[in-house]
């Protein structure tokens, strides 16, 4: 009798053990998702410390994991109205992604120009930046190089970018209220870029994605991209990619090397522009812009060099497409403010007849130090070209027209 009740305890505790399997880590749950998606996180020697920071950003303010991956209540809140600032360029750089890269932003040290190492960043400065303009909400997104920061390597790329992912997921499910993101994709690897998205988008609650001007020396309209164009296209509904400059490329004996034609400046300052402008050419002269309708584009510091090439090439060598062009840049195309655009460069994008409601803020915090900033907002404030109410809108309501039900408002 004993004996048998003894069994019988034994038997229920080793039952109970089983079905209630102790919860799964964060680290657990976030590895377990990549090999469900075939992506072997371990690639990378940094990953333990990567995942340990990422769960850390979840416990140290008690949210679950898994809270918030059911799409409706993984959308941001975000408060309307004036005042209200809305930024839709800033940039998360977590400790373990500087030791990465430690010049990023295209910041690589060259000639007497110099080159600067990336800035620290964690969540408390960039609140308190926010608060010093009286931003609310603020769109965090990886500057370059992004997810290819391992140029050429297939394995480390599309772990890089499902870290990357992860982390921004933490930090939007940590801090609804203030943050929202815009996934890294692994391109020019098609196949897992169109996997990385729908987990981004999907489960994740990414607002939107964030393309580099090149993916390691390839422009995005290339015509291997289409599959990647075509499923971003078809997730159901309005999808969002903002762009964001990052290091030329240049191919060179058959080997890939960062171009920086004028190496007396870093590359952010003057290659970045031109970037923008020739990743939007490829992407209107390929049309990739006009075969995909769902899709809107976020162009960073009112589109760069882009603007001012625009009639230098469509009505020179692709005269078919000018008016279909314009069209979409006046209407699925959104500039934002990013850099000292306002008021002189502004003014060159207004003369294509860019309607008003397109133009956003952004910051490209924390790349941008604060006092230049603060000189920017005061342009804005200051430029003749607005009507208050017009610079009302760019900060505090245009991006409610772009954005849409992707967040909530309250
Ligand atoms: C956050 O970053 C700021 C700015 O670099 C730095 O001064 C501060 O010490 C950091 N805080 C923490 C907790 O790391
Ligand atoms: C867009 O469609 C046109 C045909 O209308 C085709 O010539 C072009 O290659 C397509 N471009 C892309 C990127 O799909």
């Amino acid at each position: 009798m004993k004996t048998k009740s003894v069994l019988v305890s034994v038997f229920i505790a080793v039952t109970a053990s089983l079905v209630q399997a102790a919860p799964a880590s964060i680290e657990d749950s976030i590895a377990s998702h990549a090999s469900r998606d075939g992506i072997a996180l371990s690639v990378i020697d940094s990953t333990p410390t990567i995942l340990a920071a990422i769960a850390d950003t979840y416990r140290d303010k008690g949210v679950e994991y898994t809270q918030g991956n059911r799409r409706r209540s993984a959308k941001p809140v975000v408060r309307r109205g004036v005042g209200n600032i809305f930024d839709v360029h800033s940039h998360a750089i977590p400790d373990w992604y500087r030791a990465i890269t430690p010049f990023a932003g295209g910041n690589v040290a060259s000639g007497s120009g110099g080159g600067f190492a990336t800035p620290q960043w964690n969540v408390s400065a960039h609140m308190a930046f926010m608060d010093t303009i009286g931003i609310s909400h603020s769109v965090l997104g990886f500057t370059g190089p992004s997810a290819n920061a391992y140029f050429g390597d297939k394995a480390r790329t599309i772990a890089l970018a499902r870290l990357i992912n992860e982390q921004l997921a933490a930090f939007a499910r940590t801090y609804p209220d203030t943050f929202s993101f815009f996934a890294s994709i692994p391109l020019p690897y098609v196949e897992e870029s169109i996997t990385e998205l729908k987990y981004a988008v999907n489960e994740l609650g990414a607002v939107g994605i964030a393309l580099m001007s090149n993916h390691e020396g390839l422009y995005l309209g290339y015509d291997l991209f289409t599959p990647f164009w075509e499923a971003l296209d078809g997730l159901g509904g309005r999808q969002i990619v903002y762009v964001h400059p990052t290091t030329p490329y240049l191919k060179v004996n058959d080997q890939w090397i960062p171009a920086n034609p004028y190496f007396e400046m870093d590359q952010s300052r003057m290659e970045f522009y031109m970037e923008t402008a020739r990743t939007f050419m490829d992407l209107t002269v390929k049309q990739t812009i006009h075969n995909f309708t769902n899709t809107h584009f976020v162009l960073p510091h009112v589109g760069g060099a882009f603007p001012v090439m625009i009639d230098r090439v469509l009505k020179t060598m692709h005269t078919d497409l000018y008016e279909a062009s314009l069209e979409i840049y006046r209407t699925r195309f959104w500039w934002d403010s990013a850099s000292p655009t306002y008021f002189h460069q502004i003014g060159g994008l207004l003369a294509y007849d860019i309607p008003k409601g397109n133009l956003l803020y952004g910051t490209d915090f924390p790349f941008i130090n604060a006092a230049v900033t603060a000189a920017d907002f005061e342009s804005i404030m200051a430029y003749p070209g607005l009507t208050d109410e017009e610079k009302e809108d760019l900060l505090s309501r245009n991006y409610q027209q772009l954005f849409g039900d992707k967040l909530h408002f309250s």
